[in-house]
């Protein structure tokens, strides 16, 4: 028998406010158009003044519980992977512990900005299939409209704040890929690219700072990179693209999404696309398109997924899993 890190539930929180391309026509030199075919979103959620990651992050926790039909106490683990987290210590995990009231178990953070999510489930099932824990609450949320120029157009127009959770729990496979749970994972980083989508502020500057992209040359990194870990996670466990039901992309701009499918050889109804309404949500975006795709009828049980992202770092990586 082989130990498997399979998914009990899964859930999301989006702030209450929904901001159209339509609001940033009034204070940018922008356009609807524009923005919609440059990068396929067409609104985005914006955190309520004073709501935080934490509090975010518990919401989607509670949904994900809620939906797992599971309690706190049920759990071993909490990592958020986040960039935002409310304070610069203590991790935004430990306050989602302490308000969901868990007393016991291990609470921390990851911080890989748009591949977190990715890195965080790694991490959650090496934790798994080591044995030192059963049950892991895995994270992704951000309000990365708190990091924003707002003068911007050519960032602003493309993030927006929300949070997804995922719990993984222990069970046995037959060590084939017909297993449900994770099967394959692949983590990648390069930092000789730090300068291309960096926050310019910081404890060291004793400024919270702003998100800076140089996003043509994101881009060009993305499609490839996105490909190759997709490829190399499904290869490692003998898969192809062929053998995919969905792919659940990070959610940065369209164009990356299709680009990325073409390369697998994967038609775009394969493929989990959620950017039109949430825009580029960092860290939360990857547990955001699984917690709808599923909402909508698209990944049911058994189904083969694939999900990949890059961010900042660069960092980058994909999963593959049986749902
Ligand atoms: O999650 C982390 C990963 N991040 C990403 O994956 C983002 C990757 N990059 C992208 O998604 C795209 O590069 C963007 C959507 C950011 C930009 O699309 P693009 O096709 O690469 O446009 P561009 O940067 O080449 O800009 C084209 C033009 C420029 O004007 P000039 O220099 O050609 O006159 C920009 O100044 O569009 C201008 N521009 C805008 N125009 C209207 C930039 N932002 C805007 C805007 N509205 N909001």
């Amino acid at each position: 028998m082989t130990v498997r890190a399979v998914v009990a539930g899964v859930g999301h929180y989006l702030p209450d406010r929904i901001v159209p391309n339509s609001e940033f026509e009034v204070s940018l030199d922008t356009s609807d158009e524009w923005i919609r075919s440059r990068s396929g979103i067409e609104r985005r959620h914006i955190a309520a003044p004073g709501q935080t990651t934490s509090d975010m992050a518990i919401r989607a926790a509670r949904a994900a519980l809620a939906d797992a039909g599971l309690e706190p106490d049920d759990l071993d683990a909490i990592i958020v992977a986040t960039s935002t987290a409310d304070f610069t210590f203590p991790s935004a995990a430990t306050m989602v512990q302490a308000e969901l009231g868990m007393t016991k178990g291990f609470a921390f953070d990851v911080q890989a900005v748009c591949a977190g999510f990715i890195y965080a489930l790694s991490n959650a099932n090496a934790l798994i299939l080591s044995g030192q824990a059963r049950r892991v609450l895995i994270i992704g949320a951000e309000t990365f409209s708190k990091i924003m120029d707002w003068t911007d157009r050519s960032t602003c127009v493309l993030f927006g704040d929300g949070a997804g959770a995922l719990i993984l729990d222990t069970a046995e496979g037959d060590g084939t890929t017909s297993d449900r749970g994770v099967l394959s994972t692949d983590l990648n980083s390069d930092g000789r690219y730090r300068d291309i989508l960096y926050v310019d502020g910081g404890v060291s500057t004793q400024t919270t700072g702003f998100l800076r992209m140089e996003g043509k040359e994101v881009f060009r990194h993305a499609v490839e990179k996105l490909a190759a870990t997709a490829t190399t996670a499904l290869e490692k466990v003998g898969l192809t693209g062929a053998d995919v039901d969905w792919v659940v992309p990070h959610q940065a701009n369209i164009r990356i999404i299709a680009g990325t499918a073409k390369k697998l050889g994967l038609p775009m109804d394969r493929v989990v696309v959620t950017v039109q309404d949430h825009g580029n949500t960092s860290a939360a975006s990857i547990p955001l398109a699984l917690s709808v795709g599923k909402e909508r009828g698209q990944i049911k049980r058994g189904d083969l997924v694939v999900t990949e992202a890059i961010g900042g770092g660069l960092a980058w990586g994909a999963v593959v899993l049986r749902w």
